[in-house]
């Protein structure tokens, strides 16, 4: 997808909420857009389903609907990229490279993403770079936005999986959400 296209559709999301984009906002998505277009059409479906049901959840919780979706569009954009591009950007994060992420350099691809955001993103929030950097490993004390993060990435609809979707179309408060997505996660 082109970078304009995925603009175009980041700015979408945030219309339906009838809030009005800011400079800083628009000149991050942009970025975004440049950085996550050459990835897989597959991965693009996921990230912009996530952006989409983050700022579903960040109306929900009356945090910032723009920030969830910077969140939302960044967060997997080192998903598929070598070992090498993600211990690089890991470090800018100030991450902690330990043995399971030596073994296994794709985990660090939230951290990495969030290096890449405090390089690129002037002014950038810390709770979306937590966000970003924490949400494959969010856990019950996590900040707000990494909540809304890992619970979109986990509930997603193009993932196709029966229990997730049960959960997100059951109505039930956040906090409940939250923790079932937790229990996927632990795997109970
Ligand atoms: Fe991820
Ligand atoms: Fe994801």
């Amino acid at each position: 997808m082109t970078p304009d296209n995925l603009q175009k559709k980041s700015l979408e999301i945030l219309a339906k909420y009838d809030v009005k984009a800011e400079p800083l906002y628009i000149d991050a998505i942009q970025k975004i857009s440049e950085e996550i277009s050459r990835l897989d059409e597959g991965l693009i479906t996921h990230i912009l389903n996530v952006a989409k049901l983050a700022a579903h959840y960040a109306a929900e919780n009356g945090t910032s609907i723009q920030k969830a979706i910077m969140a939302g569009l960044s967060h997997d954009m080192f998903r598929t990229s070598s070992k090498d591009k993600i211990f690089q950007y890991a470090k800018t994060a100030d991450f902690q490279l330990t043995e399971l992420f030596l073994r296994n350099p794709m985990l660090a691809h939230g951290p990495a993403a969030a290096g890449w955001l405090r390089l690129n993103i002037p002014h950038l929030d810390t709770h979306v770079f937590e966000a970003v950097r924490d949400h494959t490993f969010p856990d019950e004390s996590s900040n707000i936005m990494t909540k809304i993060l890992a619970s979109a990435d986990a509930l997603e609809p193009s993932r196709a999986i029966d229990s997730r979707d049960k959960i997100r179309q059951a109505a039930m408060p956040f906090e409940e959400r939250y923790i079932a997505v937790l229990k996927i996660k632990r795997g109970h």
